[in-house]
Parts: structure tokens; sequence; C-alpha cells
């Protein structure tokens, strides 16, 4: 992370009131993938603000421990943005989304919460192995949080870089939602894997867990987006992965290809995710922003 730079949480506030459920015209395919990955972040969001309350106070570096904070306070913020203003806006449109929220709900509350305890009494040896588990348990979280991060990394930085999502037509506030989030994502690219690493985290548990976040999450982006495009006859029955290179041919998802290379590219020993977007293209989004340019100036007038 650099060194000089403070991670600040944004309050910002979105308007979807008027947000037509197709925001990207001509090609809701990409509209619904785009939103089952905000329909399934909350969940996983408040998870990594849990654990990372948890492995606060190990942190023994005073930068590092600063850009957790920042790094908690706006993963919050993103989680309750995509709660509030992303879910009723679904609803809103006859969206069912409870049965995704529920699975998220799944994945995050109940399998990665699960607290490993061995029943060995209350002795001085169980209590010994009971706190390496905890730590060890915490350390494999901060890995799973790492390769979780570096994808929303590099979807961060593919939102901010597409440029059919700036064409006139795009719904104006959910492509700023989208922006926002992913400048954030790139803006604190560098906290996950500098915590994991901090707590002694090697890099053969980093890869390991990438391995297995990579399908899971495609598995579940798949799961989400199909069951609200099976909600919509505007939307045609083509195989879903089809569908999404065909998006991406047009420019409004990121290429397979590109994902596919983003998962090699994390399991190299020296990788390192400085190198994988910039802080100056986040900073320059957060210039231009409209939502957050609305929420400093609410700071401003409320200092
Ligand atoms: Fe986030
Ligand atoms: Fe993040």
């Amino acid at each position: 992370m650099t060194a000089d730079h403070l991670l600040l949480p944004r309050r910002v506030r979105f308007d979807l009131s008027r947000s037509p459920l197709h925001w990207i015209p001509h090609d809701p395919d990409a509209a619904y993938v785009m939103n089952s990955i905000h329909l399934l972040l909350p969940a996983g969001e408040f998870w990594f603000c849990r654990v990372y309350n948890q492995a606060l106070p190990y942190v023994k570096d005073a930068k590092l421990r600063a850009d957790v904070q920042g790094f908690v306070r706006q993963e919050a913020i993103h989680a309750r943005s995509h709660e509030t203003a992303l879910n009723d806006y679904l609803r809103r449109h006859g969206i069912e989304i409870d049965t995704v929220l529920r699975a998220a709900h799944f994945v995050f509350d109940g399998l990665l919460d699960q607290k490993l305890t061995l029943k060995l009494g209350n002795n001085f040896i169980a209590r010994q192995v009971q706190k390496r588990m905890a730590r060890w348990q915490l350390r494999q979280r901060l890995a799973i949080i790492a390769a979780i991060e570096h994808y929303t990394c590099i979807l961060g930085k593919w939102v901010l870089e597409a440029e059919a999502l700036d064409a006139p037509n795009v719904d104006a506030d959910l492509r700023d939602l989208f922006r926002w989030h992913g400048a954030e994502e790139v803006e604190h690219r560098c906290v996950a894997h500098d915590l994991h690493a901090h707590l002694g985290g090697t890099t053969l548990e980093r890869q390991a867990w990438a391995v297995v976040a990579f399908p899971v999450l495609m598995a579940l982006l798949a799961y989400s987006a199909k069951h609200m495009m099976n909600q919509d006859p505007a939307v045609g029955g083509r195989f879903f992965f089809t569908r999404w290179e065909r998006a991406s041919r047009r420019g409004t998802l990121p290429t397979l290809e590109s994902l596919v290379g983003a998962a090699l590219r994390y399991l190299d020993p020296d990788y390192h995710p400085d190198g994988e977007a910039s802080l100056q293209d986040a900073l320059d989004y957060f210039a231009r922003s409209p939502a957050v340019q609305a929420a400093l100036a609410r700071e401003r007038a409320a200092a």
C-alpha cells in the first residue's frame, strides 16, 4: 500500500428509484451478471469486517493497522449501500432475490464462520491447542479474503476502464454505484494480501485458497445471475457462459479469458496486488463521481 495514502470512508448515497431493470440497454445479460456480483457481496463484506476485527489485535505495524481499519469502514459502507439501494431496486422491479441472499449467507455466515473446536476438556494443553487452532483458522480466513479481494480489484479496474459503460444510455446512477465500489476496491487492493502476510500467512495457503475461491465464486455468480435471468421473459435461454462471452465481446463484461489469466497470475509466488491496478485511476474516479462529490459536499456543509 502507498506509504502516505490513508483509506477514508466515503459516505455515498444512491437513489435508484428511476433506474430501469435493463440498465445497460440492449444488454440485460451484462446487467444481471453485474447485479449478481453486488447482490452476493454484502454478506461477504460483512464477514470480511468481522474477520478483520478479530485480526486487528495482532497487527503490530501502525500503517497496516490504519489500512485495516480504513478497509473495514469502506467494506461496511459497500455492504450497506448494496443492501439498501440495490436490493430495493431489484425487488421494486419484481425480481425475487431472497433465494440468492440465503445462498450468500449460507456461504459467509454459515460455512466460513464455523469455529473449529476439539473436545479436549479444560486443561493447559487443550487451551494451547485451541489457541493455535484459532490462530490457524484466522490465517486461513485472511487467505480466503485475500483471494476474493484479488478478484474484486480485477473487476474494479475493469469497471473503471470499460468504455462500453460510458454510453449515454447506460443508467448513470448504477454506473456510478459500481464504479465508486470498483474504485475503492482498487484503492484498498493491497490490504488483504499484506494483512495475511503480516500474520504469518504463507504463499502456499494463499495459492491453495485461490484455487478453491475462483470456481466457487464463478459458480455462485452463475447461480445468482441465472436465478434473476430466469425471472425475466426478455432474456433468452442460452448457456450462461456463452451469454457472458457474447457480452464481453460487446465490452459490457470482462472476458472470461482475462479472469482466468488473473486467477493464474495470483498463483505466481512473487504476486503482489500493488501491480494489478493504479491508485491514481481510483483517485481520478472519486474526483468525477457524482455520489462521492455529493458525499464530500454534505461533509463540508456539516462541518
Ligand atoms: Fe467492497
Ligand atoms: Fe474490498
